[in-house]
C-alpha cells in the first residue's frame, strides 16, 4: 500500500496540536518534501506559530513548506463551485427562494456540510499532488469528531432522499435533475469516506492530565468504532527535570500515573513523548527542537 500523505493532527484544545503539526511539516520541509500545512481550526493559530502575517492562501514559509488556514469564507466558496449554483437553479425553478437564504437552508438541513467541504477539500488537494505531504491541524475534538463521522452521516441522510423526490409531484425534467444532483452527493460522501480511511495518517496529541486522558480514550474508542485506526499517539508536556523542586515532583509524579495508564493500555500504538519545555514553541527553531523529539532527528 502507497505512504498515506495526509497526516491528521487530533486531540483535546491546548494540548500541543498545532505545534506537533507545525513540527512535522519543518521537519518534512527540511527533508525537502514539498509540504502543506493546513489548518480546519475555525480558530486558527498556525500562521502565530510560524510567525507568518501575509494573508495569502497558501503563504510560502520557507523552501519546500506552504501554510494554508481554511476557513468560511473558503467553505462556502467550495460548496459554489462543487454544486452550489446546480442545485439552487434545479429548486428555484418551483420555490422562490434566494441564493443565499438557499445555501443556509441547505447547511441547516444537512448537518456538517461544511465539515464534509473541509474533507472534501484536502482530500483534492491531495489527489492534485501538488503536495508531497500535507499536514493538517484540526479544531479541539467535538468538531473533529464530527468532521470524521460526517460523511458516513451525510449517506445516511442522503438514503431516503431519492424515494422522497421521486414521488413530489414535479415534471420529470425538473426531477431527473434533482435525482441526479443526490447521487452525486453519495458519491462524494464516500468517496470522502474512503479517502479519510485509506489517505489520511491520524496522529493523536495529548498531555498526562485526567481530562486530556479520558477524552483520549473516549475518542480512539469512537474511532475504532467508526473504523478509523490512530497511527502515532503523542504525548505532549512531559516534565523530564525536577531539579530539587517539590512543586515539579509532584507534578511529575501525577503526570508518571497518567503516561503508565496511556503506555500500557495503547502498547501497540507508536508512543511517542515530548517534554514541557521551560518557554514558549514559536518560530523555526523552537519547532525544530519538537520535530527532533518527535523524529529522533538532529
Ligand atoms: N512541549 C511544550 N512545551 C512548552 N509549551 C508547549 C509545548 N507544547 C505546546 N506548548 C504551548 O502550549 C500552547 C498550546 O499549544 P498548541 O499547539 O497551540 O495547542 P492546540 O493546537 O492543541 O490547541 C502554545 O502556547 C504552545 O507554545
Ligand atoms: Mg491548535
Amino acid at each position: 500500500m502507497a505512504a498515506k500523505n495526509v497526516t491528521m493532527f487530533a486531540g483535546k484544545g491546548g494540548v500541543g496540536k498545532t505545534t506537533c503539526a507545525g513540527a512535522t511539516a519543518l521537519h518534512y520541509a527540511l527533508n525537502g518534501e514539498k509540504t502543506l500545512v493546513i489548518s480546519t481550526d475555525p480558530t486558527p493559530s498556525l500562521s502565530h506559530i510560524f510567525e507568518v502575517q501575509d494573508k495569502k492562501k497558501p503563504v510560502k514559509v520557507l523552501e519546500n513548506l506552504y501554510l494554508a488556514e481554511l476557513g468560511i469564507a473558503e467553505v462556502k466558496q467550495m460548496w459554489d463551485k462543487k454544486f452550489g449554483r446546480e442545485v439552487y437553479e434545479v429548486f428555484s425553478s418551483f420555490v422562490a427562494v434566494n441564493y443565499t437564504d438557499f445555501v443556509d437552508f441547505m447547511s441547516s438541513i444537512l448537518p456538517g456540510l461544511s465539515d464534509e467541504f473541509m474533507v472534501d477539500y484536502i482530500k483534492e488537494l491531495s489527489k492534485s499532488g501538488e503536495y508531497r505531504q500535507i499536514v493538517w491541524d484540526t479544531a479541539p475534538l467535538g468538531q473533529t469528531l464530527g468532521l470524521l463521522k460526517t460523511p458516513g452521516m451525510l449517506r445516511e441522510h442522503l438514503k431516503p432522499a431519492p424515494r422522497i423526490y421521486s414521488q413530489l409531484k414535479l415534471g420529470s425534467e425538473t426531477k431527473r435533475p434533482v435525482l441526479e444532483i443526490l447521487k452525486g452527493w453519495e458519491k462524494l460522501s464516500n468517496t470522502d469516506m474512503e479517502f479519510l480511511k485509506k489517505d489520511v495518517a491520524f496522529a493523536l496529541v495529548t498531555i498526562p492530565e485526567a481530562l486530556a486522558v479520558e477524552q483520549l480514550d473516549g475518542i480512539l474508542e469512537e474511532m475504532v468504532n467508526d473504523g478509523f485506526q490512530a497511527g502515532q499517539l503523542i504525548v505532549n508536556n512531559v516534565i523530564r527535570e525536577t531539579g530539587d523542586s517539590p512543586f515539579l515532583k509532584e507534578k511529575a509524579s501525577q503526570q508518571g500515573e497518567y503516561l503508565e495508564h496511556i503506555k500500557s493500555k495503547y502498547s501497540q500504538m507508536q508512543i511517542v513523548v515530548i517534554p514541557l519545555f521551560p518557554h514558549e514553541i514559536k518560530g523555526e527553531p523552537g519547532l525544530k527542537q519538537v520535530a527532533q523529539n518527535l523524529y529522533n532527528s538532529k
